[in-house]
C-alpha cells in the first residue's frame, strides 16, 4: 500500500528553521507530517476589510531577477534550480489558500499541462496536502485558479481549463470576456468569466479582490505573480506577505535585455517603497526561504 510509505517518507524536514518571529498562532496547526517537512508551524489572520488577505510568493536570483527571459527557461523552477524544498513550500501556500491568482503571462509560460494545485509543485506531500485542506482547513481539494487577462486570449487546450476537478476563473475586460465566450471558453465547465470594468485595458487590483471575496468566498489569496500583476497589487496597497525564496545565482543584466526583478511596470518614491518585517527565516543548502510581512509605514525602519 502506497498510503503509509509516502506519509512516512514525509517525516523529514526539508528546512530548516533560523528565524520565526510569528508568535500568533492563526488558524488551526499543520498536522504533524508538514509541520516536520516545514520546520514548524504555519497560519495566517483572517483577511482585513472585505477582501481576502494576500500572500505572494516568488523565487529571486541573488540580484533580484525573477525571470530569465529566455523561451521555455522563464519560469520560478529555472530561478530556483528546480529546488525541491522550493516547491514543497510553494505547495504548502496553495494548499492553505482558497485561490491563487497569476497574470496571462506567467499561466501561458508555464507548460501547456501545469496545474496551480499543491502537489504539482512536491507530489510526495499530496495526501498530507489533501489531509490539511481537507480534514484541517475543510476547504475544497484543490484551491480556484484565477487567471487575469485584458485581452482575454488564453489557450483554452490547457490542462488548467480542462482538468475536471480544478475550478478555473478568469477575470477580463468586458472585451476580453466577448474574445473567451467567441472561443468557446463558456462551454467548458469548470471554467467562469468574470467581467470588469478596466481603464486602459486594466481591471483595478481592488475590485478583483471584491470580486473573488463576494462571488467565490475566497479569503486567503495567493498571488504567484508575475512581476506585472504583483506590482500592481504592491501599488494598490493590496499584499499583506511575501514568501521570497533566495536562491544562490546571479542572473546579471545588459542594457537592452528584460530580466524582471519582482515588480514590472510600477515604480516607487523611496519614501514611499513597500516596507516589510521579517517574519521567518528557512535554509535549505545554499537556499533561503524568507517571509515577510507588509507594514503599516511604507519604509521598515525609517532610516535613510
Ligand atoms: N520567479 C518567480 O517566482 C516567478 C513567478 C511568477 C512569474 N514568473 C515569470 O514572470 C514572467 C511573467 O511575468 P509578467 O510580469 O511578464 O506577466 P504577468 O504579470 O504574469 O502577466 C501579465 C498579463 O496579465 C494580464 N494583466 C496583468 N495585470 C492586469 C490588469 N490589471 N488588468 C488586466 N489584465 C492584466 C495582461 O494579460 P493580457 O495581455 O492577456 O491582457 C498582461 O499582459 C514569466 O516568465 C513567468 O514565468 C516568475
Amino acid at each position: 500500500m502506497v498510503y503509509p510509505t509516502q506519509l512516512r517518507e514525509a517525516q523529514m524536514a526539508l528546512v530548516r528553521t533560523l528565524t520565526d518571529r510569528d508568535q500568533d498562532d492563526f488558524g488551526p496547526a499543520l498536522p504533524s507530517g508538514l509541520r516536520e517537512l516545514y520546520d514548524g508551524n504555519l497560519g495566517f489572520p483572517e483577511s482585513p476589510a472585505e477582501r481576502p488577505f494576500v500572500i505572494a510568493n516568488f523565487v529571486s536570483t541573488l540580484d533580484g531577477v525573477v525571470s530569465y527571459e529566455i523561451k521555455g527557461q522563464s519560469g520560478g523552477s529555472t530561478v530556483s534550480g528546480s529546488d525541491t524544498a522550493d516547491g514543497f513550500i510553494m505547495g504548502l501556500l496553495r494548499a492553505s489558500a482558497d485561490a491563487i491568482i497569476v497574470g496571462a503571462r506567467t499561466a501561458q509560460e508555464a507548460s501547456p499541462e501545469s496545474l496551480w494545485i499543491p502537489e504539482y509543485t512536491y507530489p510526495d506531500a499530496k495526501l498530507l496536502f489533501r489531509e490539511y485542506r481537507v480534514n484541517v482547513l475543510r476547504k475544497p481539494e484543490y484551491p480556484i485558479l484565477v487567471v487575469v487577462s485584458g485581452s482575454g486570449r488564453l489557450e483554452l487546450e490547457r490542462a488548467i481549463f480542462r482538468t475536471p476537478g480544478v475550478r478555473t476563473a478568469v477575470i477580463t475586460t468586458p472585451a476580453g470576456s466577448d474574445v473567451l465566450v467567441k472561443a468557446g471558453a463558456t462551454k467548458l465547465p469548470s471554467v467562469q468569466i468574470h467581467a470588469l470594468d478596466a481603464k486602459c485595458g486594466r481591471m483595478a487590483p481592488m475590485e478583483m479582490l471584491q470580486l473573488l471575496y463576494a462571488q467565490h468566498g475566497v479569503r486567503t489569496l495567493l498571488h504567484e505573480g508575475g512581476p506585472t500583476l504583483f506590482g500592481q497589487f504592491l501599488a494598490a496597497e493590496a499584499v499583506d506577505e511575501l514568501f521570497l525564496t533566495l536562491s544562490p545565482q546571479i542572473a546579471g543584466r545588459k542594457e537592452d535585455t528584460i530580466r524582471p526583478g519582482l515588480v514590472q511596470g510600477e515604480e516607487f518614491m523611496p519614501d514611499r517603497a513597500p516596507g516589510f518585517q521579517l517574519l521567518s527565516v528557512k535554509q535549505r543548502a545554499e537556499h533561503l526561504y524568507l517571509r515577510y510581512g507588509r507594514t503599516a509605514d511604507h519604509s521598515s525602519d525609517g532610516a535613510e
